[in-house]
């Protein structure tokens, strides 16, 4: 359905423009009003249907569900802010001992935040303080976060870096993005001549891997495109960590909590990481991070780290209740997010196999994507009419991300109904059909 603006939202959007500084976002004319599971209203009523999820934050539904809420009201009628960090609460103990069961065996001991770079602070720091060893390495077209700790690892776009560094601690490698293979090999006939890229040149000519406290790890690249490695990669990183006594830290912020049909993505892997981060989707709507810490780690010196608002009990409430629910719901949410996620991948690969933008179309369970290139065979990014087609999905109600240079991302809520989900992908597929011609006529 064609969704009507008026110079409500631009007058809006002025007035947004006047008041705050415009480092977030490049304008997107969808102002937020009001949702709940599957769809959202602007503020002229619009209806669409979200293939965001909100930049990955409700994963259980647009506005959390109803017990989540109620988690939230009761709450703040109690008490809102217990210092956690100074005194004691008994719910971010209750909800930390549930939390625990969730990962794998050995873990764990956990430090509670504020957001998904706050959590990557953390470990950056637990990581130096664990190992007594200064430097971090992580790949390029990762995304761990801005604040500056958390951005020296972020190597996803200049632009997010310019005149912030030097970040001298951080050693970027190049990640396997096979469709677009920094070294021009194709796998697996390469054998993973990425890694071994890793240990020929910045383990020995750059810094030893025995001064390197952490490999930082996003499971399924986000922010850098939705890239998925394949499925032994990780047990090669896992190895270099290993040999070099480094720990391996898997940012879950935007894959994990059952993105991908598992608590954690990296599962789908087969490699145990020695902490994990988290946040967006934790608590349903609020903000929160985790950093969970392998138990055989140890502890580290009171003081060494705090902050305010962890264990805010207002958002420990939310996620409480969404974990209790998750836990009471795990066997069906996993078989949701692989069959709506295989419902998904089946129309998208007819995407890439009849239209020449779309150059590939990837994902697990309920993170996916398609990568727009402006010639299957160049491979040349549809950067321009990546934006068409977000523009032209936008008009017909449909909301979605971008990541990457030409990557649109599908991330519904793993709740969405299939009916919802089908005519969400109807709207991509008109768009795609659109933008597509338009391509192709102007090359002529
Ligand atoms: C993988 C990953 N790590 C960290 C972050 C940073 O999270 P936040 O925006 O909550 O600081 C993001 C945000 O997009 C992310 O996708």
């Amino acid at each position: 359905m064609a969704i009507r603006i008026t110079g409500r939202t631009k007058r809006l959007i002025e007035r947004d423009r006047k008041v705050f500084l415009s480092t977030t976002r490049e304008s997107y004319p969808f102002v937020a009003d009001h949702g709940e599971g599957d769809l959202v209203y602007d503020m002229e009523g619009n209806r669409f249907i979200d293939f965001s999820s909100f930049i990955s934050v409700y994963n259980f539904g647009v506005n959390a569900n109803a017990e989540v809420r109620k988690a939230i009201t009761n709450q703040v009628g109690k008490l809102m802010h217990p210092a956690f960090t100074d005194y004691h609460a008994e719910l971010p103990v209750k909800f930390g001992e549930e939390l625990v069961t969730m990962f794998p065996k050995g873990f764990g001991r956990m430090f509670l935040s504020n957001s998904g770079t706050e959590a990557n602070e953390a470990a950056i720091k637990f990581s130096q303080l664990f190992t007594k060893r200064q430097y971090i390495m992580a790949f390029y077209s990762a995304f761990h976060g801005r604040t500056k700790g958390s951005l020296a690892l972020t190597a996803s776009r200049a632009v997010q870096r310019a005149h912030f560094g030097p970040f001298s601690n951080t050693i970027h490698v190049p990640f396997a993005y096979c469709y677009r293979c920094p070294l021009k090999q194709t796998y697996p006939d390469c054998g993973y001549a990425c890694v071994d890229f890793i240990k020929q040149y910045p383990l020995k000519n750059e810094v030893s891997g025995r001064e390197i406290a952490a490999f930082f790890i996003e499971p399924i690249q986000g922010e850098g495109g939705y890239i998925i490695p394949p499925k032994g990669y990780f047990k090669e990183i896992k190895k270099i960590t290993d040999d070099n006594g480094m720990l391996l830290v898997a940012d879950e912020v935007q894959s994990g909590y059952m993105r991908t049909g598992k608590f954690l993505a990296l599962d789908h892997f087969g490699v145990t990481a020695d902490i994990y981060t988290m946040a967006k989707s934790i608590a349903g709507g609020l903000p929160m991070g985790v950093t969970m810490v392998r138990k055989s780690l140890g502890d580290l010196p009171a003081g060494a780290h705090a902050n305010t608002f962890g264990g805010n009990l207002v958002s420990v409430a939310a996620a409480y209740a969404l974990l209790k629910h998750v836990k009471r719901n795990r066997r069906k949410l996993e078989a949701m997010a692989k069959s709506k996620g295989r419902r998904i991948m089946k129309r998208l690969e007819q995407m890439r196999d009849h239209y020449e933008l779309v150059g590939d179309a990837r994902g697990i369970g309920m993170m996916l994507a398609i990568e727009l290139v402006r010639s299957k065979k160049s491979k040349e990014p549809a950067i321009k009419e990546r934006e068409r087609v977000l523009e032209e999905a936008f008009s017909n109600g449909l909301l979605m991300l971008p990541a990457g240079e030409s990557t649109i991302r599908i991330i519904p809520p793993l709740t969405m109904s299939v009916q919802h989900i089908d005519r969400g992908l109807d709207v991509l597929e008109d768009s795609i059909k659109k933008v597509n011609a338009e391509m192709l006529s102007s090359k002529k």
